[in-house]
């Protein structure tokens, strides 16, 4: 076990005025307002973690041969803290960022992170910019830790320096309908993620290559797109930045199975708060074609999204080269409400905590 790293703490001598805070707060969308400050620490192939601060947000200063810019070494995390109504701050399972996060890094050959430093460089930014977690319902700091390799050099190897951050930026809803049902572009021009490859990683590079896939989906009017496997072209995957759950008239749901897919947090707890509510869950694939029967029949009930950023959002319509078809009335169903109430309590702390998933910090 190595000694978790101290940060050296540097207040940012100019921070945003209070008032000017107080004004963006009214009017939060996701991911264009940052707070004060950010955490930053070093690795090196001789030092290891080093140099663990936080301090004034501010541009990074970067080799123009920064191997990051060539290669795309790079991976995140999403996470979000929030405010209780005691004023309280709280994490909803960081340990499981902190894992998946070094899950990624071991997929992009980067060095793996102590788990307790990650928590410990989001709580110091967090004691840093406790102002900046907001109160209002829907509303939370959502925190990006990411990592990226900067050595200097053009040869394809990995990267021996690395930068870690966390940056942080209060969020009101990910979409811009707010609790409204989305509608889902099913592509079939573009995939995801091979077998082999790094779909199960948090790494950029996934997030550019899907892109084009969702300019497809906004042009044919939808908020999102959803992606088939790249073998068959169809078993359905995961959105863009979501997972994807279906709901049965028997009261079962099913949500696609690991490999190619994010194992996503908020997927793992709503199978578990489901399983709690005495619903049966299976981790199966599921096709596109039988999407459309069940949705036609009506075997299908309700189907969701779900993730850090967008929490649970029902689906309403789903569109694709030819055709549409829609989930019960295309409004959000019930089971969907009722799983998305209990997640959201339990992350906002008016439901009890039955798995200690919550993680109180002190600023
Ligand atoms: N799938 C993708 C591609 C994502 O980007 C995300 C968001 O992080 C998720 C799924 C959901 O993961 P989580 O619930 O851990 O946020
Ligand atoms: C998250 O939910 O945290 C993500 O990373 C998804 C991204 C599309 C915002």
């Amino acid at each position: 076990m190595t000694t978790p790293l101290s940060f050296t703490t540097t207040q940012n001598p100019a921070p945003m005025p209070e008032a000017d805070r107080q004004a963006a707060f009214g009017n939060l969308g996701f991911g264009t307002l940052f707070s004060d400050h950010m955490a930053v620490i070093h690795w090196t192939v001789e030092k290891g973690w080093h140099d663990a601060t936080v301090s004034a947000r501010k541009p990074f200063e970067l080799d123009p041969a920064s191997s990051v810019l060539h290669y795309a070494q790079e991976i995140f995390e999403g996470m979000k803290a929030y405010r209780g109504k005691d004023g309280t701050i709280t994490l909803f399972r960081p340990e499981e960022n902190a894992r998946r996060f070094n899950e990624s890094a071991r997929r992009m050959a980067m060095p793996e992170i102590p788990e307790a430093d990650f928590i410990n460089a989001v709580e110091a930014l967090l004691a840093a910019d406790a102002k900046w977690v907001p109160e209002a319902d829907g509303a939370s700091l959502y925190l990006r830790p990411f990592m990226f390799a900067n050595e200097a050099f053009l040869g394809v190897r990995p990267s021996k320096e690395f930068i870690f951050c966390v940056i942080a930026s209060p969020v009101g809803p990910y979409f811009k309908g707010g609790a409204k049902p989305v509608s889902i572009w099913a592509t079939q021009s573009f995939t995801r993620a091979a077998i082999g490859g790094t779909g199960a990683a948090k790494c950029g590079g996934n997030y550019a290559a899907s892109l084009q896939a969702q300019a497809e989906a906004a042009q044919n009017g939808c908020d999102q797109v959803v992606f088939l496997d790249a073998k068959e072209h169809n078993w359905i995957e995961e959105l863009g930045g979501m997972n994807v759950f279906f709901v049965f008239e028997d009261g079962s749901i099913s949500t696609p199975p690991l490999g190619t897919i994010l194992p996503g947090i908020t997927r793992k707890s709503l199978i578990q708060l489901a399983k709690d509510a005495g619903i049966t869950v299976t981790e199966r694939p599921y096709s596109f074609e039988t999407w459309k029967a069940d949705a036609a029949s009506g075997k299908l009930k309700e189907a969701f999204a779900c993730g850090t950023a967008a929490v649970v959002a029902g689906i309403g319509q789903v569109k694709y080269e030819g055709g549409s078809f829609t989930m019960g009335d295309g409004q959000t169903g019930p089971v969907t409400t009722k799983l998305r109430e209990t997640l959201v309590g339990i992350q906002r702390g008016s439901i009890a905590d039955p798995h200690g998933w919550i993680r109180s910090v002190s600023v």
